[in-house]
């Protein structure tokens, strides 16, 4: 049944480790990277309209509207393999934090797959989307997927891991937007080759063996990153003092910032980390990991026919 409009959840991730091995031939980097959904998230309005063509609203200003926008992208691409002709508007309520290392865009991009495969009734499942959701970017598969994932090639390998974590997340944004390309670009001027780096293999095999292993964790993003935006430098390190003062199990830089993160598996501890964040000046909040299976439900509950939040023609 194909449906006017649609309202649908595009969830954040932060990466738990980040292993960068090596250039590709095209210009990527090879990854290691355990990918965690957590509960911040922006919603997507999708509507069929009357006019034809692709209209993208967003209520933050720096996020483009045009076709530079992934989830116009998305959209369109969709649209033109499906053949799809009538018009359609995106609207996007944003509350992730813009060009983070949270994976806004990129999530934007899945939802927008992910709900216009239900709207326009078209049947192809995140196997069916996951070609043109890798064609528009690296992080793009991951949030067909959503949970504890790991991510290999350039990050669109996606396998889900047979444990999801549950924890509490601290999410500080230092609102000082990072860009990635600029970031990996900065680790190709001293990448020495590191394909025998291991830690992400021993925490995959630390968690068959029923225990997480957070420490052998981190993200080789971080030291580019802080080069990249010396600013941040200072701030990263008032912000790990306070997730270490309140006993973090992991605190990290996600993917390539600037939104720094502690894991923490104790909720009264997560509060005290994000109140003493705040107390010195930092915008800081609180969230959840979602599971793979937490996310399929948030997305059957939010996007299923018949709810009062969809409206059929
Ligand atoms: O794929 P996406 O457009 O999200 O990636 C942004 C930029 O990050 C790419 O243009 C590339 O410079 C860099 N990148 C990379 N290797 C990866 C993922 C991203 O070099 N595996």
């Amino acid at each position: 049944m194909a449906l006017a409009s649609l309202r649908v959840p595009s969830f954040a991730k932060i990466n738990l480790g980040l292993e960068v091995l090596g250039l590709r031939q095209d210009g990527y980097h090879e990854l290691r990277t355990i990918f965690q959904t957590v509960n911040l998230k922006d919603d997507i309005v999708l509507r069929r309209k009357r006019s034809s063509g692709i209209t993208v609203e967003c209520d933050h200003p720096d996020v483009p509207t045009d076709e530079r926008n992934l989830a116009f992208k998305a959209a369109w691409e969709l649209a033109r393999r499906a053949d799809i002709k009538g018009g359609l508007a995106i609207q996007i309520e944003k509350r992730i934090p813009v060009a983070g290392g949270m994976g806004g865009g990129s999530s934007n991009a899945a939802a927008v797959l992910l709900g216009l495969d239900r709207m326009w009734g078209l049947g192809l499942g995140p196997a069916g989307l996951h070609p043109i959701a890798r064609s528009l970017g690296a992080d793009v598969p991951y949030f067909l997927v959503g949970g504890t994932a790991l991510g290999l090639a350039r990050g669109d390998e996606v396998f889900p891991l047979w444990r999801q974590i549950a924890a509490q997340v601290v999410i500080v944004d230092p609102q000082r937007p990072v860009s990635t390309a600029a970031v990996f670009r900065r680790i190709d001027a001293r990448l020495t080759p590191r394909e025998n780096s291991n830690t992400i293999f021993r925490f995959v095999s630390r968690d068959l063996e029923g225990g997480w292993a957070f420490s052998v964790l981190s993200n080789d993003l971080e030291e580019a990153a802080l080069e990249e935006a010396p600013d941040l430098a200072a701030k990263v390190k008032r912000i790990r003092r306070v997730l270490a003062r309140e006993g973090a199990m992991l605190a990290s830089l996600s993917g390539s910032g600037s939104t720094y993160f502690g894991l923490f598996d104790d909720p009264i501890r997560a509060r005290r980390a994000r109140e003493g964040l705040a107390a010195e000046g930092f915008d800081a909040r609180t969230a959840r990991t979602l599971s793979h299976g937490q996310y399929r439900t948030a997305w059957s509950r939010w996007a299923s026919p018949g709810r009062a939040r969809v409206r059929t023609r």
